[in-house]
C-alpha cells in the first residue's frame, strides 16, 4: 500500500535542509527576535531590539519551519565596497544542517549582484566562516565598521570578537 503523504515529510531531519531561503517580512519580525534573542541573552550575538529589526528588515533572509523563524542572516552594507553579514542564526536544534552556509552563500550572491566586492563578519564561529572562504584580518583593515558601527557597542573598548574578510569575485 502507498504511505500515506502528511506534512510531517517536511519535519524529517532529512527534509529540513531542503526548506527554502526567502525574503523576511513584516510578520517574521518577533520569531526572528525570539531567535537573536536566544543567542544574544548567551553573550554570543549582539543584542538587537525589534525595532532595529523592523527598520532592517529588508535587509534579512530566513528559512521558516512549521510557522517559526529557524535560521536567519542579515547583509549591511557599509561602504561602496564592504558589507557585513550580520545577525547569523541558526536554532540549536537545526544546527549542523547546513542552513548556516547555505544562508551565508546566499548572502554572498546578493553582495555580489549589488556590486559589493568585500564581505566581512564580526564572530567567534571563525571555523564556520573559513569554510566559506573567509579569512580572519585584524580589526584595523574594517576602519569603516570600527568607526561607523562599532563605536556605539558596548563591547567597543573590549571587543573579542574576530573580524573574518572575504573578497568577493565578480
Ligand atoms: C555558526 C552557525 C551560524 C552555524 O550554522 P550551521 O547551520 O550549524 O552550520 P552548517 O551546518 O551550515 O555548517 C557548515 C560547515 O561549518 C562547520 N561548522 C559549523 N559550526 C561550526 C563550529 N562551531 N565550529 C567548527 N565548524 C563548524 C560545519 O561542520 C560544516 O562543515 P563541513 O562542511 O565540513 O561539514 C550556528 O551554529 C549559529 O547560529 N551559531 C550561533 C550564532 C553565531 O555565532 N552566529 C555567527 C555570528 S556572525
Amino acid at each position: 500500500m502507498e504511505p500515506i503523504k502528511t506534512e510531517r515529510v517536511a519535519a524529517s531531519p532529512l527534509a529540513l535542509p531542503e526548506l527554502p531561503i526567502r525574503p523576511a517580512r513584516l510578520e517574521d519580525v518577533g520569531s526572528i527576535h525570539r531567535l537573536l534573542k536566544h543567542y544574544s541573552d548567551r553573550d554570543i550575538l549582539l543584542p538587537r531590539p525589534e525595532g532595529d529589526i523592523f527598520h532592517s528588515l529588508r535587509e534579512f533572509k530566513v528559512v521558516e519551519w512549521n510557522g517559526k523563524i529557524i535560521a536567519c542572516c542579515a547583509l549591511q552594507i557599509f561602504t561602496r565596497d564592504l558589507g557585513e553579514v550580520r545577525s547569523l542564526a541558526v536554532a540549536p536544534e537545526h544546527a549542523g544542517l547546513g542552513f548556516g552556509r547555505r544562508l551565508v552563500g546566499v548572502i554572498e550572491q546578493e553582495a555580489r549582484q549589488i556590486g559589493l566586492s568585500k564581505l566581512m563578519a564580526l564572530t567567534y564561529e571563525v571555523r564556520f566562516f573559513s569554510k566559506s572562504g573567509f579569512e580572519v584580518v585584524e580589526m584595523n583593515v574594517l576602519p569603516e565598521k570600527v568607526w561607523g558601527a562599532c563605536i556605539n557597542c558596548h563591547k567597543f573598548r573590549n571587543c573579542d570578537e574576530i573580524a573574518v574578510l572575504k573578497t568577493l569575485s565578480p
